[in-house]
């Protein structure tokens, strides 16, 4: 089997004007890549987890949009800006919680609109900088996660993950990953707990794979095991990323995460979220503000097993993520630093050394 680390999670073929992905719907048995550009097939793409992870999702949007904006089909700037406005508003209807979709759509519109009186072309050639800029920034993002991660562990350690926010949720090194990898890089042995992540099985079906594939030391688990790791000691620290951080610091990642640090608060373990700046939504107040993705039924009853696995009928409820409270967080982890409680004034400083840095 291919290394998978040596695949682009999200790419743009600039010559095809396709948006090119891995299907990680197929991982671990299959390594696909698909190629992409119709809108429906990028929604699809998007609400059916073939690219996933908030960071992601915001690089295939962009990228998504781009490929789009190729399509339309007029040279009067003002037409095309209202096309591409139905567009994005479109792709952004596709997976509600991680706010990345959002930000990178929106990113990718206003610059568009900055340039109402430039030629389609023109604007056409900026959309492409744009979303091959935000690739590369995501790249840069994670690595500076990473070696501000590293500084909260050492060799021997213990780190459980939930879900995966490694570098199939981005475009290298991942969020809550970062660390891991720079750690293994430096000849730090980092001992890992992946929890499995029920319903979609995140953890085991790309988080294992994906660090095992890079030599790290892995254990899976199911999630009900995770008290149960911490008590016997195994755990020094929890990495996780996140969907959208609001701005008081509670936090919105995959569902589980907030019996995680639940049962991490129990046994002394500090949680910290791995979060870039983008996955930072300073207009969300709080955690009760963040909408949260309900998913099918069938998620839950029967995808994975050979037969159902639940009464036909039965009620199910199946919320994508949930909301780890900002007084369970120890530290939440940025490009800029390590944002500490009260959230709400160490994060307004995160996005004050971001604003002087860009002068
Ligand atoms: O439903 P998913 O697989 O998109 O959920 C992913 C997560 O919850 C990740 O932890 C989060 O997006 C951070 S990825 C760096």
């Amino acid at each position: 089997m291919d290394n998978i680390l040596k695949f682009e999670t999200v790419e743009l073929d600039t010559e095809k004007k396709e948006l090119v992905i891995i299907d990680q719907t197929k991982l671990p048995e299959d390594i696909e890549i698909i190629r992409l550009k119709e809108a429906q097939e990028i929604w699809d793409a998007i609400y059916l987890l073939k690219v996933r992870g908030a960071p992601a999702i915001g690089v295939a949007a962009a990228m998504g949009l781009y490929v789009l904006a190729c399509s339309i089909d007029t040279d009067v700037t003002d037409v095309f800006l209202a096309e591409l406005l139905k567009i994005k508003d479109y792709l952004n209807s596709s997976r509600p919680t991680a706010v990345n979709l959002s930000w990178a759509l929106e990113r990718m519109y206003r610059l568009a609109e900055s340039m109402r009186e430039s030629t389609v072309t023109d604007i056409l050639k900026a959309l492409k900088d744009e979303a091959i800029a935000i690739k590369s920034e995501d790249i840069a993002v994670c690595k500076a996660i990473g070696e501000y991660g590293l500084a909260l562990i050492k060799s021997g350690d213990g780190v459980l993950t939930h879900c995966n926010a490694g570098q199939l949720a981005t475009c290298r090194y991942g969020t809550a990953t970062a660390p891991i990898y720079l750690a293994h890089e430096r000849g730090m042995n980092i001992k890992v707990y992946a929890d499995e992540t029920r319903p979609l099985l995140q953890g085991a079906r790309l988080t294992s794979f994906e660090l095992s594939s890079a030599g790290i030391d892995v254990t899976l688990i199911c999630d009900n095991m995770a008290a149960t790791v911490m008590r016997q000691g195994k755990v020094q620290a929890v990495f996780v990323g996140c969907d959208r951080v609001a701005a008081n610091g509670d936090t919105a990642n995959k569902i589980g995460t907030s019996m995680v640090a639940t049962a991490a608060a129990r046994y002394g373990i500090p949680v910290y979220i791995c979060a870039p700046t983008s996955t930072i939504d300073m207009n969300t107040p709080n955690g009760e503000a963040i909408k949260i993705e309900e998913r099918p039924a069938e998620e839950v009853t029967e995808m994975w097993y050979k037969h159902r696995m639940a009464p036909e009928g039965v009620k199910v409820y199946n919320p994508a993520f949930d909301i780890t409270d900002n007084d369970l967080i120890a530290g939440i982890i940025t490009e800029y630093g390590i944002a500490k409680a009260p959230y709400d004034k160490s994060l307004k400083e995160i996005f004050n050394v971001k604003l002087s840095k860009k002068r």
